[in-house]
């Protein structure tokens, strides 16, 4: 038993997404988020400057005595990862292998679609994973980077985002995928335009449901469960903090609960 805060960190707000699964999921747990206001985004920065970044984020957390770190980006998961578990003395969930899992899981005829930012998509991470699995798995993979300001703007079901959806998702449309994962924080956003998009046929894979189940699996394998009646929901951001308050609400499906206090890293 541990009643210490899980720290979940974000290039901005988009990793409320997997808090709000991680809720679902771990009700007894508190968590205290981090999201990089004042840089997002990550995903058209380099290799360096995302760990650069990414390292002041988990020093901030755990100062704050987490007991586990949940990388809650693509981008960050994608370019950091190494970097940060080489850094933390608690254990650390990323986003990338729990969504890569369910989408080798679900795919039946081994044709698999990525999207994410032009940072995850260059990484080449996910076809990495998934032929890790299985080698066999052919991995169509598409950098979306105008999802990111469309979701963050609340444009799900608008004219302009589904022409962008059928612009960028026409390769992965034609490459014949059975199951899309979608490698970015925002993109549940906008599951019905991207479901309307590649139609019936395709599911579609979003790492915060299964994030938040391998982060059971680590808590449980290390003891760490936390029987707390009471969690705390702690929310920082390292800029404007009341106008990203609407926006946050968006991505959480409710306002936070909690007033979202502006940090200096
Ligand atoms: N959170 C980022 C991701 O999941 C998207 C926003 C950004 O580019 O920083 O890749």
């Amino acid at each position: 038993m541990n009643s210490s805060p899980i720290g979940v960190f974000d290039s901005g707000i988009g990793g409320l997404t997997v808090v709000k699964e991680i809720i679902k999921v771990l009700p007894n747990e508190s968590i205290i988020y981090l999201g990089d206001t004042a840089r997002v985004p990550y995903g058209t920065r380099s290799k360096e400057m995302v760990t650069k970044f990414a390292l002041e984020l988990v020093k901030f957390l755990l100062k704050r005595k987490v007991k586990a770190l949940v990388v809650a980006c693509n981008t960050i998961s994608a370019l950091a990862l190494d970097q940060i578990k080489k850094i933390s003395p608690v254990p650390v969930v990323g986003v990338v292998l729990p969504a890569v899992a369910e989408a080798v899981r679900a795919s039946k005829n081994k044709r698999i679609g990525v999207i994410g930012t032009q940072g995850t998509i260059e990484s080449k991470v996910y076809e990495r994973e998934i032929k890790k699995i299985d080698p066999s798995i052919e991995v169509f993979s598409v950098g979306c980077p105008l999802f990111v300001p469309m979701a963050e703007e609340g444009l799900h079901n608008h004219k302009a985002t589904q022409l962008v959806a059928r612009d960028y998702l026409d390769d992965i449309l034609k490459a014949k995928v059975d199951t899309l994962i979608l490698g970015c924080t925002h993109y549940p956003l906008l599951l019905e335009t991207i479901k309307e998009t590649v139609g019936p046929s395709v599911t579609l894979v979003d790492s915060a449901k299964p994030t938040a189940y391998a982060l059971k699996k680590v808590l449980s394998d290390n003891d760490l469960f936390s029987n707390n009646q009471n969690p705390s929901l702690e929310f920082y951001v390292t800029d404007a903090p009341d106008r990203v308050f609407q926006v946050a609400s968006r991505f959480f499906g409710s306002e936070p609960g909690s007033k979202i206090k502006k940090v200096i890293l």
